[in-house]
């Protein structure tokens, strides 16, 4: 699968639920891109597809022997504050320090099936990285100064079109 760059507009739309047939063979897709592309998780949107479903990287957390599915996610408790320096696939040539919950509980999986589960540290960081993209929500929207942030991406991708580096 192919990643979607900044600006393409299927980054800033709402994803919709996903249904069980969908699932198996898009986590696997999902799953080979990430590892190729060397991400710590992946959200739909990012390779194309409006639905809410996320892939989570086991380097995210100790307690993690194998990858994270997330299907249509919900977080339902969050506490404490923590901040990590964050890039994206998508948002390729800008990385910088975002504030997040440290502490958060996810609700997950089809109706019926849903369960549990909690995170910290980096995992709880990442996991609300990729609900946000399930939302139209990319990491440079929630830095302190966005707008710069913005400014500085959008000048270089100018740049790299105009054949300046
Ligand atoms: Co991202």
């Amino acid at each position: 699968m192919k990643i979607k760059l900044y600006p393409d507009s299927i980054l800033r739309k709402r994803a919709g639920n996903i249904k069980d047939k969908d699932i198996q063979k898009l986590s696997k897709a999902m799953l080979t891109t990430m590892i190729t592309n060397r991400g710590i998780g992946l959200a739909g949107p990012q390779v194309g597809l409006s639905k809410n479903i996320a892939i989570i990287s086991p380097q995210t957390s100790q307690e993690l022997n194998s990858h994270l599915v997330l299907i249509n996610p919900e977080i339902i408790e969050v506490s404490g504050e923590s901040e990590y320096e964050e890039g994206c696939l998508s948002v390729y040539g800008i990385s910088g320090k975002v504030k997040r919950n440290s502490d958060i509980v996810v609700e997950t999986g089809l109706p019926g099936e849903r369960k549990i589960i909690k995170a910290e540290g980096l995992l709880a960081t990442v996991i609300q990285h990729e609900i946000d993209h399930l939302n139209g929500i990319l990491f440079p929207d929630r830095m302190v100064f966005p707008k710069r942030a913005w400014n500085l991406l959008k000048s270089r991708i100018k740049r790299k079109k105009d054949g300046k580096a």
